[in-house]
């Protein structure tokens, strides 16, 4: 097989420097705008893209023999790269489109052997979609979803730590858990509360989302039964590619959430084959890695948790709000509590943060979420290498003027 040849990666990307033009240069992210939200699907390098490209090229030269010769050994040759970086065997990872479909095929394959009387525990920051997955669970299999109360603003890890393992019981067959919150944009200590359960027998289901490429990790050693984290978040792919990795004492019993050919053939075989798609982002994703690879991953990761901190800082001195976490617990997302006269706590919070995003993004070009959260409205900035200061402080001067009038108005509108 004639390999498909990849685009250079930059020389100059080692320890880039932040926003500078050359780094901004190197995405299609529109330079007019206030892009502060990394978080919510990732944003891919243009020369990712122009590889996903030729991928797609190559596919439609002959799509049979690809689809049937190439694509089996390309899908292993891709895992085999990025297995490393992530601190897993090959053997134990398969691609899925997104975290969201990772998360559906572990639950999904356990929750025929749940039953009445069972529980399955999770967290009040478990991501919307997860929670709505394990609600569809609960409603087939007549188990009960609990969800421990982790605070927010949490003073340190052992406040996680003692809140999720206060609720395990005998009673509990599954933990699902987030490594890093989408509502709260803070690091659980995982490793920790894994322990806690595996000494009761209690199997582990992990929400990595956006752990890939944003903070270091390494399956193996971590202990967890199922892990899924995304690779189009911070590791630079093209949309539409994550990892899902399972403990090998439970891959006999894992299915993708679409059954095809390979039923019960094994988990690579069967995950390998859903069914005709578009598998580029998967064969694209070692590219990502060489792209965040050659700013130092290391470097990049730490400069990402500092850069957090010091935005995160800054905008809650500005909106005279403190920090809600320890800096530790910070990775390259940081939620912010809104300015005081922002705040609202209706039944209709949702549609008031959605409100007050419409006018961000409307009336000031400023993307980025707004979370209701716990009885508050948090803003969660991310921090990317083309993201710049001054944004960072566009977002910090904005906000405070924004009347709350102005707000209910636009919710009054969105209700309508
Ligand atoms: C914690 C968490 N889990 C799952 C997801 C879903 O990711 P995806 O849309 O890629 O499936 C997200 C997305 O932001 C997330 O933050």
């Amino acid at each position: 097989m004639k390999p498909i040849s990849a685009p250079k990666i930059p020389k100059y990307l080692k320890h880039p420097a932040f926003g500078s033009k050359e780094i901004r240069d190197l995405f299609l992210i529109d330079k007019t705008i206030t892009f502060l939200n990394n978080g919510s699907f990732g944003a891919t390098p243009k020369v990712i893209l122009a590889f996903q490209n030729a991928i797609r090229e190559r596919m439609e030269q002959q799509p049979v023999n690809f689809v049937k010769k190439q694509l089996p050994i390309l899908l292993r040759e891709s895992l085999n790269d990025i297995a490393p970086f992530i601190g897993a065997d090959a053997n134990d990872l398969v691609f899925v489109d997104n975290a969201t479909t990772g998360m559906n095929a572990v639950i999904q394959s356990l929750m025929h052997s749940w039953k009445k009387g069972d529980e399955i525990l999770t967290t009040n920051h478990v991501y919307g979609a997860v929670r709505t997955t394990l609600q569809h669970a609960m409603n087939i299999s007549g188990a009960r979803l609990i969800e421990a109360h982790v605070p927010f603003p949490i003073i340190d890890e052992q406040e996680c730590i003692d809140a999720v393992i206060g609720k395990l019981k005998k009673s509990t067959r599954l933990l699902v858990i987030d490594h890093i919150t989408s509502p709260t944009g803070i690091i659980f200590p995982i490793k920790d509360i894994i322990r806690a359960c595996k000494k009761r027998n209690i199997p582990v289901l992990v929400d990595g989302a956006h752990a890939p490429g944003m903070i270091p990790l390494n399956l193996n050693e971590l202990g967890a039964d199922w892990y899924t984290g995304n690779c189009h978040k911070w590791l630079y792919a093209p949309k539409g590619c994550a990892i899902l990795w399972t403990h090998p004492k439970h891959q006999r019993m894992m299915h993708p959430t679409v059954i095809s050919h390979w039923y019960n053939q094994g988990y690579s075989k069967e995950f390998d084959w859903t069914g005709t798609k578009d598998h580029s982002a998967y064969i694209a994703s070692p590219l990502g890695l060489k792209f965040h690879a050659a700013m130092d991953s290391d470097y990049l990761m730490m400069a990402f948790h500092a850069k957090a901190i010091a935005m995160r800082n800054m905008i809650a001195e500005a909106w005279k709000t403190n920090a809600p976490s320890p800096d530790y617990m910070i990775g390259s997302l940081a939620s912010i509590e809104a300015p005081k006269h922002l705040q609202y706590d209706g039944e209709d919070a949702f549609l008031y943060a959605e409100a007050l995003h419409d006018i961000l993004w409307n009336e000031h070009k400023i993307e980025i979420p707004v979370i209701p959260f716990a009885g508050k409205i948090w803003i969660r900035i991310s921090v990317q290498v083309f993201n710049r200061l001054k944004e960072y402080m566009h977002l910090a001067e904005v906000v405070p003027t924004i009347k709350r009038s102005h707000v209910l108005k636009m919710l009054k509108r969105l209700k309508s």
